[in-house]
C-alpha cells in the first residue's frame, strides 16, 4: 500500500517529544524531557512552556534526520491539541500549524488520552493489539481512567479520578518518604523486597469507576508523622515495607475498579497505558489475572506509555486515513475529554 508519512507532535505536559511514522510503524520517537523540573519536585507550567519552546524545533529535527525522511516528504502534521497545560499545548499548536501551512499539508489534531489509548495499534515486534471491544487503562502523572473502546473513534469514559491521578499519588507518597521527584520508580524498586501487609492502609470508598487517591496520600501523611513521632528513624528503617504498602493498596484500588469494570460490561480485554504501567506490581498482578480469571490484557511498549509523540502519530495516521483533519483556526484546549 501506498507510504503515508505523518509527523507529529507532543507537548501537552514536560516533555517535548516529535515522531515520524510510516503508516502504523514508527520510524523515530525523540523525546526531550525537561530536567528543570526536577528540583521543583513537580512540573512548573512557566519553565515547560519556556522549555518546550526551546527544544521543538530540534527535537523536530532529529525526528525528521532518525526517519532518514525529508519534510517535503510528509504526508501530515498531527499534534496535541489537548488535554493539558495552556502554555504547553501552544507551542507544540502553533508549531504545527505553521509548518502545515508552510508545506501546505493537512493539519490533524489529537487528543491526547485517544492517543494514550490507540498507542496499541502501533505496529512494532512482540506487541499485540487488543480487539474491539475493550477496555483500556490510562494511569500516569496526569491521568486515571478507565474507558470502554468500541473502536478507534467511538470510546466511552466509565471513571476517572475524582482528585489526584495515581502516578501523582505514589509520586506524593514518594515525596513524603523523602524520595526525590518523581517517586513512582523508587516505590516500585523498594516495594519488590518489602512485605505488602506491613503497614495497611484505608482504601477510599468511592462508587461506581470513579478514583480518589488524595485520602491515601494523607493517611500516610498522617502515618508517617505519627510514627517519626516515636522514631525519628522509622522512615529509612522501614522505607521498603511503607513502599510495599503504599503500593500494595494503590494496586488493590486499580484491581478493584477493574475488577468491577468488567462486571459491568462483560469485556476482559484490558489495555493498559501511561507512565505507571511501567510498574512492577501492576504488571505481575495483571498476568496473574490473565491465568485467574481468563483476562487478555495488553502493554505497549514502554516508550509508548509514557508522554510520547509515537501515540500521537498513530491517531494522526488513522485521522488521515478517514479524512479527518483539522482547520487552521484550531486552538489548544487545555480541558479535552475523549
Ligand atoms: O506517562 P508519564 O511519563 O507522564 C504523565 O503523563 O504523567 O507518567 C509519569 C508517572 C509519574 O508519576 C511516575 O512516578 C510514574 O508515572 N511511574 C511509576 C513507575 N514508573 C513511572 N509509578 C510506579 N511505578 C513505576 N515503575
Ligand atoms: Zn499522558
Amino acid at each position: 500500500s501506498k507510504k503515508n508519512y505523518i509527523l507529529a507532535i507532543e507537548s501537552s505536559c514536560d516533555d517535548t517529544s516529535a515522531a515520524v511514522l510510516c503508516n502504523t510503524k514508527v520510524l523515530s520517537n525523540v523525546v526531550a524531557t525537561q530536567e528543570i523540573h526536577k528540583q521543583y519536585g513537580g512540573v512548573v507550567p512557566e519553565l515547560a512552556s519556556r522549555a518546550h519552546q526551546q527544544n521543538i524545533v530540534p527535537v523536530v529535527h532529529q525526528a525528521l534526520a532518525k526517519a532518514n525522511i525529508d519534510k517535503k516528504q510528509l504526508s501530515a502534521i498531527a499534534f496535541t491539541r489537548g488535554p493539558g497545560l495552556m502554555g504547553s499545548l501552544l507551542v507544540g499548536t502553533s508549531f504545527a500549524k505553521s509548518l502545515a501551512l508552510g508545506l501546505n499539508i493537512p493539519l490533524i489534531e489529537v487528543n491526547h488520552m485517544e492517543a494514550h489509548i490507540l498507542a496499541h495499534f502501533i505496529e512494532e515486534e512482540d506487541m499485540g493489539t487488543p480487539e474491539f471491544p475493550f477496555l483500556a487503562m490510562t494511569i500516569s502523572g496526569g491521568h486515571t481512567q478507565i474507558v470502554r473502546v468500541n473502536d478507534y473513534f467511538n470510546m466511552e469514559v466509565l471513571g476517572e479520578t475524582l482528585d489526584d491521578a495515581v502516578g501523582e499519588a505514589f509520586d506524593k507518597s514518594a515525596k513524603l518518604m523523602g524520595l526525590p521527584y518523581p517517586g513512582g520508580p523508587l516505590v516500585d524498586k523498594y516495594a519488590q523486597e518489602g512485605n505488602p501487609k506491613a503497614f495497611p492502609f484505608p482504601k477510599p470508598k468511592v462508587d461506581g469507576l470513579n478514583f480518589s487517591f488524595s485520602g491515601l496520600k494523607t493517611s500516610i501523611l498522617y502515618f508517617v508523622q505519627r510514627e517519626t513521632r516515636k522514631n525519628p528513624d522509622f522512615v529509612s528503617e522501614n522505607i521498603k515495607d511503607i513502599c510495599a504498602s503504599v503500593q500494595h493498596t494503590i494496586l488493590e484500588i486499580l484491581m478493584d475498579k477493574l475488577k468491577l469494570a468488567i462486571n459491568q460490561t462483560g469485556i476482559k480485554q484490558i489495555a493498559i497505558g501511561g507512565g505507571v504501567a511501567a510498574n512492577s506490581g501492576i504488571r505481575s498482578r495483571l498476568k496473574e489475572a490473565e491465568q485467574t480469571m481468563g483476562w487478555t490484557t495488553y502493554i505497549p511498549k514502554f516508550s509508548y506509555c509514557t508522554d510520547n509523540a509515537g501515540m500521537i502519530g498513530i491517531v494522526g495516521y488513522l485521522k488521515f486515513l478517514e479524512g479527518k483533519f483539522a482547520d487552521q483556526k484550531v486552538a489548544a484546549k487545555a480541558r479535552y475529554t475523549i
